[in-house]
């Protein structure tokens, strides 16, 4: 019997409703949003909103809403926003101690209805709790994945395509580490329509729009005071869902657990993969200069810490 292909959504709130209006348009497969008991009728209607909404955008795709998380069984791949975002004046890592529990409780659910699935996360501090999630599913590393490389990458394109007055459509970039405020650019990585951006592009401008990129999480918080980035987030994880349920083979810098690469072992970190229907299934390791490499050890260094607090208090 041919049967469509299930994403799970864990957390319908503002990632997780963008992602389900996301995956509707894209026709991936069907949708079910999960979120906790006291959110009441909120993910069924998401979901039932956006099905009333597919005649328009020709989609054919089934969508549903639970509060409970047997829902997740057969998923193929589970995306979890599960967890509070930050408020103005927060950084990602103080989220750790409260976001760590929930990751727990929907890794506990994942491992007993879904042990098959791919899954992404997206919850923040992002290293640590796909650290976390990988930790608790015991899910083969290939399996599970953070979302903060294609995002982060994203939004370098982003400033470089505004700074050069191109379409970001044409701009590629790579930012790779932790997703916090010691990630790094690589200068030498980006690419316009094929050309290197130090042939466009001078390195202190550069260096202008790195800073910009490392805190583009934050100034969107200040922004919008009660939340969180959530439309480009969503985008960048359902973009690692479609590279895993189409093969795709596609590289994408994202959160993965490093054997040995870049001298790392055992943690989790944003680093170019290819993402295919094996999940991660290549790993490269990109030549850095030297202050470049200096800015990703440190970045290391800032994710074990949180690795570390997490094997403390898990
Ligand atoms: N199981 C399922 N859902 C949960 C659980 C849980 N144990 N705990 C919390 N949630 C739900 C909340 O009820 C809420 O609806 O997760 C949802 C999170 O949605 P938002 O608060 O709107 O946050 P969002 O902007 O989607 O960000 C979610 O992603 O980028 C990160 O830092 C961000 O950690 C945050 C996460």
């Amino acid at each position: 019997m041919i049967s469509r292909k299930k994403i799970a959504l864990v957390g319908a709130g503002q990632i997780g409703g963008t992602m389900a209006l996301v995956l509707a348009q894209k026709g991936l497969g069907d949708v079910v949003l999960i979120d906790i008991p006291q959110t009441e009728g909120m993910p069924k209607g998401k979901a039932l909103d956006i099905m009333e909404g597919r005649s328009v955008i020709n989609s054919s795709v089934n969508l549903t809403g639970s509060t409970d998380y047997a829902d997740l069984a057969g998923a193929d791949v589970v995306i979890v926003t599960a967890g509070v975002p930050r408020k103005p004046g927060m950084s990602r890592d103080d989220l750790l101690g409260i976001n760590c529990g929930v990751i727990k409780t929907v890794g506990e659910a994942i491992k007993q209805h879904a042990p098959e699935a791919f899954v992404i996360v997206i919850t923040n501090p992002l290293d640590a709790m796909v650290y976390n999630m990988q930790k608790v599913t015991g899910f083969p590393s290939n399996r599970v994945v953070g979302m903060a490389g294609v995002l982060d990458s994203s939004r370098l394109a982003c400033f470089v395509a505004m700074e050069l007055g191109v379409s970001a459509d044409d701009v590629k970039a790579i930012v790779m580490g932790g997703h916090g405020d010691t990630m790094v650019s690589l200068y030498e990585c980006v690419s316009v329509g094929g050309i290197p951006l130090p042939q466009l592009m001078d390195r202190e401008t550069f260096d202008r729009i790195a800073a910009r990129t490392a805190n583009a999480g934050g100034e969107i918080v200040e922004l919008l005071v009660r939340g969180s980035a959530f439309y480009s987030p969503g985008l960048s994880a359902i973009k690692m869902a479609e590279a895993y349920l189409l093969d795709k083979k596609s590289v994408l810098t994202c959160a993965v657990m490093l054997n040995g690469e870049y001298g790392v072992n055992g943690l989790y970190c944003g680093v170019p993969v290819i993402i295919g229907g094996n999940g991660v299934e290549k790993i490269f390791e990109v030549k850095m200069t030297e202050s470049e490499q200096a800015a990703f050890d440190k970045s290391v260094e800032a994710v074990k810490k949180n690795a570390e607090w997490v094997d403390a208090n898990t």
